[in-house]
C-alpha cells in the first residue's frame, strides 16, 4: 500500500497526509489482505481520497482473476471508513465510480462532522487488536448471539455469511483438502507461497513464520504457510472442536461484489473481535475453480458465489498472535 499524494504543492500535500483522510489511510494499513500483499494505494487530494487496486501486487498464480485482491482492497476501504466514523467525519463513498478506470475502486469525499457512536469507537479499537489467528480453537462453543452479530455485519455490507451445519463442515473438510492438494502440486503456487512467506524485512509485507502454525490434527485444514516446517506460533491443545465456520458469499460474481465482500469481511472480523472471538480467513477453497464450484453447488445450492470461508472460536491464550508487518505508507507503488 502506498499513500500517494497527487497534489504537487508541498504544503497542501503535507496537509492531506495529516488530515482525516490521510489518517484513515494509515489506519487502513492494518486491514487483512491475501498473503499480506496490501495490494492497494491511496491517492489523497484535499477532501477526496481515491482507493486504487495495485495490480503489481496481484498473486497471479493464486488469484488470477484478482478477485481476492479486490476483496483485500474492500477490507482496506472498510477499515478507512471505520476510522473516519470514529474520528467524527461523515463521508460520501462512490464505489467503482469510473468504468473507464477499473482499478479505481472507491472515491471517498468528506461531507461533514457528526459525533461518533460508542460502536464506532469500539470498532476502531478492534482494528488495533485484530489478527488472523490460525491456531486450532478450543471446544468452547461460539454463542448463538455472536453468530447472529457476525451474520448481520456481513448483510449490512451487501454480502452474506452462511454458518455451516455439521454435515456441511464435512463438505468444507473435503474442499479444504482438495484445494490444498491441488495448490501444492502446482509449482507456480508453491513459488508464490515461497516468495510471500520469505520476504526481506524491509518489504514489510507477506506472512512471517511467527504468524504460521504447524500442521496439527484438526477438523478442517487451514492453509499451510510454512510447508518447510518453520512455523513459529505454538498451536496449543485446541482441535477446532468448538469452531464455527461461515461461508462468505455474494449474489453475483463481479468486481463490485468482491469489493462489497471485502467490506463485509472486515466488518465481520471486527465484530468478531468485539464479541471476544478469534478468527481467520480461508480462501484456498475458492482459489481452485472446481472446488469453488463444488461448494457453490453443495452448500449454496447454486444460489450465490463463495468468496472465502471464515473460522471463529476461542483460543487458550488470547492476544498472543504477533502483529504481521505493514508497509511504510510513504513507499511508492512497487
Ligand atoms: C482475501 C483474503 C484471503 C485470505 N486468505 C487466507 C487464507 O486462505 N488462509 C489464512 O490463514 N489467512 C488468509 N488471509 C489472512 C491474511 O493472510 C492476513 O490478513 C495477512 O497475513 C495479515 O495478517 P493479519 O490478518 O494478522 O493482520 C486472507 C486475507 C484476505 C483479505
Amino acid at each position: 500500500m502506498s499513500i500517494h499524494f497527487t497534489d504537487t504543492d508541498p504544503t497542501r500535500r503535507a496537509r492531506a497526509s495529516a488530515g482525516p483522510l490521510g489518517l484513515a489511510a494509515l489506519t487502513a494499513l492494518r486491514a487483512p489482505s491475501l498473503f499480506n500483499t496490501q495490494p492497494w494505494r491511496w491517492d489523497l487530494h484535499d477532501d477526496v481520497a481515491d482507493l486504487r487496486a495495485d495490480l503489481d501486487r496481484q498473486l497471479v498464480a493464486t488469484d488470477p482473476d484478482s478477485r481476492l485482491l479486490i476483496v483485500s482492497c474492500g477490507t482496506a476501504l472498510h477499515h478507512a471508513l471505520v476510522a473516519l466514523a470514529a474520528a467524527g467525519h461523515t463521508v460520501e463513498v462512490r464505489r467503482l465510480p469510473d468504468p473507464s478506470q477499473p482499478t479505481l475502486l472507491a472515491r471517498l469525499v468528506l461531507t461533514g462532522r457528526r459525533a461518533p457512536t460508542p460502536m464506532d469507537l469500539r470498532l476502531v479499537q478492534a482494528i488495533a487488536v485484530r489478527r488472523s489467528d490460525r491456531r486450532p480453537f478450543t471446544a468452547i462453543p461460539v454463542p448463538g448471539e455472536s453468530v447472529e452479530a457476525l451474520r448481520d455485519a456481513a448483510e449490512r455490507h451487501g454480502a452474506h455469511l452462511q454458518f455451516l451445519r455439521d454435515e456441511q463442515v464435512v463438505e468444507l473438510t473435503v474442499a479444504g483438502q482438495h484445494a490444498s492438494d491441488a495448490e501444492f502440486t502446482d509449482p507456480a503456487y508453491r513459488a508464490e507461497l515461497g516468495a510471500w512467506t520469505h520476504r526481506p524485512p524491509h518489504a514489510a509485507d507477506g506472512v512471517p513464520a511467527d504468524a504460521a502454525v504447524a500442521t496439527v490434527p484438526r477438523r478442517v485444514v487451514v492453509r499451510d504457510f510454512a510447508p518447510a516446517g518453520d512455523a513459529a506460533l505454538p498451536p496449543g491443545t485446541g482441535t477446532d472442536a468448538g469452531t464455527r465456520y461461515g461461508l462468505l458469499f455474494t449474489d453475483t460474481d463481479a468486481p463490485a461484489d468482491w469489493l462489497a465482500a471485502g467490506e463485509a469481511m472486515s466488518a465481520v472480523l471486527l465484530a468478531a473481535v468485539c464479541a471476544g472471538l478469534a478468527a481467520s480467513p480461508m480462501s484456498d477453497i475458492t482459489e481452485v475453480p472446481a472446488v469453488r464450484e463444488d461448494l457453490r453447488r453443495r452448500i449454496l445450492a447454486g444460489l450465490g458465489w463463495p468468496v472465502l470461508a471464515l473460522r471463529f472460536g476461542t483460543v487458550e491464550r488470547p492476544g498472543t498472535v504477533p502483529r504481521s508487518p505493514r508497509r511504510d505508507p510513504g513507499q511508492e507503488p512497487s
